[in-house]
C-alpha cells in the first residue's frame, strides 16, 4: 500500500456538494430530501443529502476521471490490484462482468459446480461451455468444500482449449482451494484466472486468514466489501490486475450491468470502508478472533455441537480455513440446522448467516463484539441442555448432497421451448431453470441439467424444513425443456 487512505474523495466531494445549499432541477426527485417522509424522519434528511445523481464534480461511474477514479485507484491500491471498479450490483454483478469479458459462448471455463447463482446465470449470458468439476463434497455436513489441485488439473487436461478458470475463495463454509498452485497451472496453459470473493475482503486485512486471490497472481476477483468488510448491502469490488485481461473491454461490459443512475450513497459507503479496513481492519480483524479464540473452548465444550476449523479443512485436503466462519455442527442434539436457526432467533434474537441440513453458520467481522459471543454461547447452551440426549442424532436421516448430470449448456436449455410439470412427474426430465435455497444460493439443479430421484428427494426435504427456495413456480411445479418440440437449432445456440 502506497497511498494515503486517510481521504475519502467521492464520499467528501458527495457530501460538500449534498450540503451546498444547491438548487437541484435535477433527478432524483427527493430534490436532496426536501419533503420530509418516513425514511427522513427516522435517518434524518442527511441520508438524501447524498442521494445525488451526476451533478457537476462528481465524476461519472461508467468513465471515472475524477472523484470516483480516485477512489477506484485508493481502493485497488488498498487491495494490491492494479486496477479496482466499484459494483453497486453486489459481487453478482462483477461476477457477470468477469466472465461475460473474458469467455465468449461455446468457449470454454472450468469452474466447481457449487457456485453462486450469479456465476451459472453469466454462463447463461455469455453463453460459455462450463466445464464443472467435482467439488469436495461432505455428506455428513451435507456441505460441498473447494476444488482440489488434482481435479482441476484433471479437467484442464482434459480441456487443454479451456479460456477461463473460476475459484471460489473460500466457499460460504471457509473452506479454501490451494488458490495459488492452480493459479499458476492455469497461466501455464494461457487460462484467465477468475476469483469469487463474495466472502473473502477480510484476507487482504490480516496476516492470520488465508491468502488472497490477487496475492495469489489472479487476474480478476470479485468481492463483496458488504459482506465481509463494512460498506453497505449491494456494494461491490472487482479488482485486476496484470495484463491478460483487456481493460477497455472489462469497463464496457461492466458498464452494461450498471444502472446509468448509480447510487452515491453505495459508492460513498465502498470509498469509506475502504479507509476503514485500511486503517482499523487489521488489528478490528484480529481483535474478533481473539474473541473468538476466547469462547471457542466454551463453545466447543457444549455437548452435541462441534465447530469447523483448519483441521477440518486439512483432513479433506484443502490448504486453508477462513477463522471469520464459525460453522456450527447441531444435529447431534437431534436436531437440523433450520432448527438451531428458528431457536436462536425466537428465542434469543440471534440472527445467524444460515442454516443447513445438519449445521448453522455464523460470520465474524470487525464490527462483532464480546457481548455477541457471550449471547451465542448461552443461546447453544440452552439449546443444548433442551435436546441433548433426548433425541437421536441426526446423523442418519436420508440426504444425499450431490449435483446432477448436465445434457447441455444451461443457456441452450434456459432458450429452449419449455412445459411446466408437476415435480412428482419431473424425474430424467431436463430442467430449464434454476432451483436453490437460499442462503447459500448455490443452484442444486441448473438449466441443462437431469431430474434425479436424489434432487427431487433432497428438495422435499429442504420444504418439510421450512428453507427458502429459489425457483421459479413454488407451488409443486418446475420447468422442464419440452424436449419434443426441441429443434436442432434451439440446441445450437
Ligand atoms: C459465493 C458467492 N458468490 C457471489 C455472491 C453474490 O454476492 P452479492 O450478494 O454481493 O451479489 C454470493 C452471495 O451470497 C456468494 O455467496
Amino acid at each position: 500500500m502506497k497511498k494515503d487512505h486517510s481521504k475519502t474523495p467521492f464520499f467528501t466531494k458527495l457530501k460538500a456538494y449534498g450540503t451546498s445549499n444547491v438548487t437541484p432541477f435535477d433527478v432524483p426527485g427527493h430534490k436532496l430530501g426536501r419533503k420530509e417522509n418516513d425514511l427522513t424522519k427516522f435517518m434524518g434528511k442527511e441520508i438524501y443529502q447524498l442521494d445525488a445523481n451526476a451533478p457537476r464534480g462528481l465524476d461519472t461511474l461508467s468513465k471515472p476521471t475524477g472523484v470516483i477514479m480516485e477512489a477506484q485507484a485508493l481502493m485497488a491500491d488498498a487491495f494490491d490490484a492494479d486496477k479496482a471498479y466499484f459494483m453497486i450490483n453486489g459481487t453478482s454483478g462483477a461476477i457477470l462482468a468477469m466472465i461475460m469479458t473474458t469467455v465468449k459462448a461455446k468457449e470454454k471455463i472450468i469452474l466447481p459446480r457449487n457456485v453462486h447463482k450469479s456465476v451459472i446465470n453469466a454462463l447463461i449470458f455469455s453463453g460459455a461451455v462450463p466445464i464443472f468439476v467435482k467439488p469436495d463434497i461432505d455428506q455428513n455436513l451435507g456441505i460441498a468444500n473447494g476444488m482440489s489441485y488434482e481435479a482441476f488439473e484433471k479437467a484442464l487436461e482434459e480441456n487443454p482449449d479451456s479460456k477461463a478458470v473460476l475459484i471460489i475463495n473460500p466457499t460460504y463454509f471457509g473452506v479454501t482451494s490451494d488458490i495459488k498452485k492452480i493459479t499458476e497451472k492455469a497461466h501455464e496453459y494461457g487460462l484467465v484466472v477468475l476469483a469469487d470473493e463474495a466472502h473473502g475482503a477480510q484476507f487482504y486485512f490480516s496476516k492470520e486468514l488465508p491468502i488472497s486471490a490477487m496475492e495469489a497472481g489472479c487476474d480478476l476477483s470479485a468481492l463483496s466489501i458488504h459482506k465481509t468488510a463494512t460498506s453497505l448491502t449491494q456494494s461491490s469490488v472487482l479488482l485486476l490486475k496484470g495484463d491478460r485481461v483487456d481493460e477497455n473491454k472489462l469497463q464496457s461490459t461492466i458498464n452494461m450491468f450498471h444502472s446509468t443512475s448509480p447510487s452515491g450513497i453505495l459508492m460513498a459507503s465502498l470509498d469509506v470502508a475502504r479507509k476503514q479496513m485500511v486503517m482499523e481492519g487489521e488489528a478490528g480483524i484480529l481483535n474478533a478472533l481473539n474473541l473468538k479464540n476466547k469462547y471457542l473452548n466454551r463453545l466447543k465444550n457444549i455437548k452435541g455441537i462441534e465447530i469447523l476449523d483448519k483441521a477440518y479443512a486439512e483432513a479433506r485436503g484443502f490448504p486453508d480455513y477462513d477463522a471469520t466462519k464459525l460453522v456450527i455442527k447441531v444435529s447431534q442434539l437431534g436436531i437440523t440446522g433450520f432448527d438451531c436457526y428458528r431457536f436462536l432467533a425466537d428465542k434469543y434474537k440471534i440472527q445467524l448467516e444460515l442454516a443447513e441440513t445438519y449445521l448453522v453458520l455464523a460470520i465474524i467481522t470487525m464490527a462483532t463484539e464480546e457481548e455477541d459471543f457471550i449471547k451465542l454461547c448461552e443461546a447453544l447452551e440452552e439449546l443444548s441442555q433442551v435436546y441433548y440426549g433426548i433425541k437421536e442424532p441426526l446423523d442418519k436421516i436420508k440426504f444425499n448432497y450431490d449435483f446432477p448430470d448436465s445434457f447441455c449448456r444451461p443457456r441452450v436449455a434456459y432458450h429452449a421451448p419449455y412445459k411446466i410439470i408437476p415435480l412428482a412427474d419431473s424425474e430424467n426430465e431436463i430442467s430449464a431453470e434454476s432451483i436453490m435455497i437460499y442462503p447459500p444460493g448455490i443452484p442444486m439443479l441448473i438449466p441443462g441439467e437431469y431430474i434425479t430421484e436424489d434432487f427431487l428427494n433432497d428438495l422435499a426435504f429442504y420444504q418439510e424444513n421450512g428453507s427458502v427456495i429459489f425457483s421459479e413456480l413454488n407451488n409443486g411445479y418446475i420447468k422442464v425443456v419440452d424436449q419434443e418440440n426441441w429443434l436442432w437449432e434451439d440446441k445450437d445456440e
